[in-house]
């Protein structure tokens, strides 16, 4: 069975990927990549940020957008689009008023969500605003115009491409309940009653073996949110080993905790779908980030299914 296929059948709109450019030339990726059976929806990794969109201000380019964007139209895959807003691989400096950077913010999603225009399922609108002890994260946006930059961009959006799902993105979000979901759920109050149209929320889902959080706890998360959007999702998936290399149990505990989070999904009615922020460890932004620590990823290093998490034992054999 393979995942999206297997996604849908057990009510799920799409099981995704992220894809980033550098995989683009490797065709044996490439050929599980676009096979829209086991990913029915391709995220950009980083070909849709900021610095790769408008690399200097004013001036737009989409070339490693648009390579990910036309495997996903090619193979009739979902496009997530990531992401409108962020605090990082930001070319912008934080000293601007709040009316130049209101233009500026106004200019750079009016040209990206323009150029993507009816392409995107799905917009990551803003990306992880608030800190984990619940306050905002002090970006140049919000050092301009405090919270009225994620209405701003909601609103811009909105009327940008009427028809893409509009969300808020964060990380630890997903474990009931911490500081970070309290201040998501007042943020989320504030800018709905400011007429922001916020559709969705994507909870990102990183985190490390045996210590992710349990479907109970992520249920109860997404049911917050679910009062108050239309839909959540999990938006990069990956449960990465802080010790290797790995043992047989580390590795079973590992499908148990990604079951977790599928299961947590499947048992969400507004819960459209899952992302894996990649397939394979072979791409995986662990290592670089998190030395000694990784094999994070459903798909091992030489893209081998029968090592890889997701042929242990998952998904569920009715599929
Ligand atoms: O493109 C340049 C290349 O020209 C240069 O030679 C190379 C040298 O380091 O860097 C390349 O840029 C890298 C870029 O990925 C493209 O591969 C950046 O250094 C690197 O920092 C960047 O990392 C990305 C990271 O976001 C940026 O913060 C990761 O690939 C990407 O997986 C990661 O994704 C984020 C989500 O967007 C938001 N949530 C967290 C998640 C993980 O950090």
């Amino acid at each position: 069975c393979q995942l999206d296929k297997w996604a849908k059948e057990a009510g799920l709109k799409y099981f995704g990927t992220a894809v980033d450019n550098p995989s683009l030339s490797n065709q044996a990726y490439m050929k599980i990549a676009r096979d829209s059976s086991e990913f029915g929806s391709i995220t950009p990794a980083n070909g849709q940020k900021w610095s790769n969109t408008e690399g200097s201000q004013g001036r737009f380019s989409y070339g490693s957008g648009d390579a990910i964007t036309s495997v996903a139209k090619q193979s009739g895959q979902l496009l997530r689009c990531h992401t409108l807003v962020w605090h990082n691989q930001l070319p912008v400096s934080s000293s601007f008023s709040r009316d130049q950077m209101q233009r500026i913010i106004t200019a750079h999603i009016q040209n990206v969500a323009g150029h993507y225009k009816g392409q995107c399922y799905a917009w990551n609108v803003v990306n992880e605003v608030l800190e984990n002890d619940g306050t905002f994260r002090q970006s140049p946006m919000y050092r301009a115009m405090g919270i009225k930059f994620i209405t701003h961009s909601f609103k811009t959006a909105a009327q940008t491409d009427p028809l893409a799902k509009l969300y808020l993105n964060d990380f630890n979000i997903e474990r009931c309940c911490n500081a970070k979901i309290n201040a998501t759920i007042s943020l989320l109050k504030t800018v709905i009653a400011a007429g922001a149209p916020v559709h969705g929320v994507g909870m990102q889902g990183h985190s490390r073996v045996g210590k992710s959080p349990s479907k109970r706890e992520m249920k109860e998360a997404m049911a917050q949110f679910a009062e108050l959007v239309d839909e959540v999702a999990f938006t990069e998936v990956d449960i990465r080993h802080t010790k290797l290399p790995v043992t047989a149990e580390d590795r079973e505990q590992q499908a148990r905790d990604y079951v977790e989070v599928v299961g947590a999904c499947l048992e969400t009615a507004k819960c459209v779908g899952v992302t894996v922020w990649d397939f394979t460890d072979q791409y995986s932004w662990i290592p670089s980030q998190y030395p000694g620590e990784g094999e994070a990823c459903l798909f091992d290093n030489n893209l081998g299914k029968e090592a890889g998490v997701y042929r242990r034992g998952q998904p569920p054999p009715e599929c």
